[in-house]
């Protein structure tokens, strides 16, 4: 298939085109640790449901070296992609866009031959977020990979609010907590980048705490011993994250209760106050959906999951509803919605036809 940008069919006129720079709130990065909880699914799912808010969206795949996202939207090979921009072919993000069957939904391809660039060097990455942060959209939902490489905790560093996607599975909570700490590390570190002496006692907490309880709290009393401003800032700066946990494909209940004694030993030992942004269940229609390279919110709008995924975006992200199409937590509506976008003249199939020319 030729990967050219897909066509767009919903000519109504844009009445989202409000602001210019994605505001600061409006940087969405979606991260969670373990390989294949749902990252690249959430991200792509969400941001089809904030388009169909009527939200001016950016979908960036920032897996470098495992992109994938572009499959949701039928691009086997796309013809644009980060890469590009990263390598400096393309002097802006914007031209290595591409276009979805919504028109408020674009999208920038992670590119395939990143594979071994997951530390990319410091300057490239500072380009990087900053023209993240300078693209013309109300949300940029960033989906990021697996591990904590450098690029992963600094991309989801971007927000204080950015998503963790977990599963119930204890592997997931462990490496959900370990990246949730990385994320804590490397805030200070680059924080205290220029003040070696508080600089040193992190890594010196950060090698050791495997032997103590390892209580980040420990960590600030340490500092205050050494630089009292450095031990106020530290704490302060992690109070504002506030990185919010999704747990998806839910079984039952009893999972439900795990995420919330998770969050307490995140607070407990990492003092970073998670919120709970909501829950996914597993769900067939997902991987169904996936196959046939469609996300599932436009794919099967009425399934199960895709009625969780309304729901973390009215609810779990305190989306406002700019169109005010719908009450704030009636996400069957939502349904209602992309099932007529999906109805529309064909779109979604005709928008698959145009990508294959
Ligand atoms: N709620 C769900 N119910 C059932 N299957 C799901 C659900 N969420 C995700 N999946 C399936 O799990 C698999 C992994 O999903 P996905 O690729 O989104 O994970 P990921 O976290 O992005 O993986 P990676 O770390 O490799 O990038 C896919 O086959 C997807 O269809
Ligand atoms: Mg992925």
């Amino acid at each position: 298939m030729s990967a050219q940008p897909v066509m767009e069919h919903n000519t109504a006129p844009d009445r989202t085109a409000l602001d210019s720079k994605v505001p600061e709130k409006g940087v969405i990065p979606v991260a969670g640790g373990k390989g294949g909880t749902g990252k690249s699914t959430l991200t792509a799912n969400i941001g089809v449901g904030l388009a169909l808010l009527g939200y001016r969206v950016i979908l960036v795949d920032g897996d470098l070296g495992g992109a994938d996202l572009h499959l949701f939207f039928d691009q086997v090979a796309p013809s644009r992609s980060l890469s590009s921009f990263l390598t400096r072919e393309a002097s802006s993000l914007k031209d290595v866009m591409l276009s979805t069957s919504h028109q408020n939904l674009k999208l920038i391809c992670g590119g395939n031959e990143l594979i071994g660039t997951a530390n990319l060097p410091f300057l490239v990455k500072e380009k990087l977020m900053r023209h993240v942060r300078g693209l013309e959209a109300d949300f940029v939902v960033l989906d990021l990979g697996a591990g904590t490489a450098f690029n992963t905790l600094d991309l989801f560093s971007m927000s204080n609010h950015g998503l963790v996607v977990c599963t119930p599975q204890p592997h997931a909570r462990v490496d959900a907590y370990g990246f949730i700490k990385n994320v804590v590390y490397r805030k200070l570190r680059r924080a205290f980048s220029r003040n070696k002496a508080v600089l040193d006692r992190i890594d010196h907490f950060a090698r050791t705490s495997g032997r103590r309880s390892g209580r980040i709290r420990e960590l600030i009393d340490e500092l205050a011993a050494v630089d009292v401003g450095a031990a106020e800032q530290a704490a302060a700066d992690l109070r504002c994250l506030r990185p919010r946990l999704v747990l998806n494909q839910v079984r039952n209940r009893r999972q439900l209760e795990d995420a919330g004694r998770f969050i307490r030993l995140v607070e407990e030992y990492l003092s970073v106050s998670m919120e709970y942004a909501g829950y996914v269940r597993a769900d067939i229609n997902i991987v169904q959906a996936c196959e046939r390279r469609r996300p599932l919110l436009l794919d099967n709008p009425g399934s199960p999951a895709a009625q969780d995924i309304s729901s973390l975006v009215l609810n779990g992200l305190g989306v406002a509803d700019r169109l005010q199409r719908f009450g704030p937590v009636n996400d069957g509506k939502m349904a209602d919605i992309a099932r007529a976008h999906t109805r529309a003249s064909g779109t979604y199939e005709c928008a698959r036809e145009g990508a294959r020319k």
